[in-house]
């Protein structure tokens, strides 16, 4: 399905947002720090896909954060709900599509590091995709041969240290690798994924990522850590606990995004 870019740029009216931001689960709270705030379901975009997970809005929210406006996209589609790791593709070209060169793409996540507990928050630097799954698999062109080496924007990187920096926020900086899911990784791949270099998994992410750079977009990521890893602690994993975790690193997410996007225009 391929989104209207015409019909999305009569749908935001005056409103010209710079940047497009995409909220992990249990990340909603950041909507509540725009300003000027104007809501557009889903549902009322064609060929926006429809989220299954609980904890994920479905929606198109325009505001000002920082004073900056940004297209937040409130509730992604990862890969496990059907097996589609291109599933936001729609999403990221009717960004593209509407001229906005950034894309900000956060998540929660599980840690895999002693020294950063969950409320944490980690800049994702580079990441590990050792799903198996891609989401160019079956593009036609050349441009499918995407470099990835600076994946990860260093003027956005440094915006966002910037703004900790100047906040006195602790901000991690790691490596996330994606798991498919939807279960939770089992303590054996947790002690391979530590064995292998990341500091923190998740479900989601990596496969926007690809994509984005795939269509120029430039990019900055961020993980809200909702857990430890599995087998790091004795306690079981649940998405309710992520739901519930969430909000806690995800008010200094928003502060952090806040102070760190009039500084990311370079
Ligand atoms: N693993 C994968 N995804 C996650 C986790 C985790 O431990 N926590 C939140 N999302």
């Amino acid at each position: 399905m391929i989104v209207d870019v015409a019909a999305l740029r009569f749908l935001l009216g005056e409103r010209h947002p710079k940047v497009a931001l995409v909220l992990g689960s249990g990340l909603g709270l950041v909507v509540d720090e725009l300003e000027d705030a104007r809501r557009i379901p889903y549902a009322e975009i064609e060929g926006f896909p429809e989220s299954t997970v609980s904890g994920h809005g479905g929606a198109v929210v325009l505001g000002r954060l920082g004073g900056v406006e940004v297209l937040i996209l409130s509730g992604r589609v990862h890969y496990y709900e059907a097996g589609k790791a291109d599933a936001m593709r729609p999403v990221l070209e009717a960004i593209q599509g509407l001229g906005i060169e950034r894309l900000v793409l956060t998540n929660a996540a599980g840690s895999l590091r002693e020294d950063m507990p969950p409320g944490s928050v980690m800049l994702i630097e580079d990441h590990i995709n050792f799903s198996g799954a891609h989401p160019l698999i079956g593009e036609p062109s050349d441009a499918r041969f995407v470099g990835m080496t600076e994946a990860y924007d260093g003027a956005m990187r440094a915006a966002l240290l910037g703004a900790a920096e100047r906040l006195g926020e602790p901000l991690h900086r790691g490596v996330y690798m994606w798991f498919s899911g939807p279960s939770f990784e089992t303590p054996a791949e947790i002690r391979m994924a530590r064995g292998f270099g990341a500091d923190a998994v998740g479900m989601s992410t990596v496969p926007e990522v690809i994509l984005a750079r795939f269509l120029g977009l430039r990019v900055a990521a961020a993980s809200v850590i909702t857990n430890y890893g599995a087998g790091m602690t004795g306690a079981e994993l649940s998405h309710q606990e992520t739901k519930d975790m969430a909000p806690k690193g995800g008010a200094r997410l928003a502060r952090l995004l806040a102070a760190a996007l009039p500084e990311m225009d370079r």
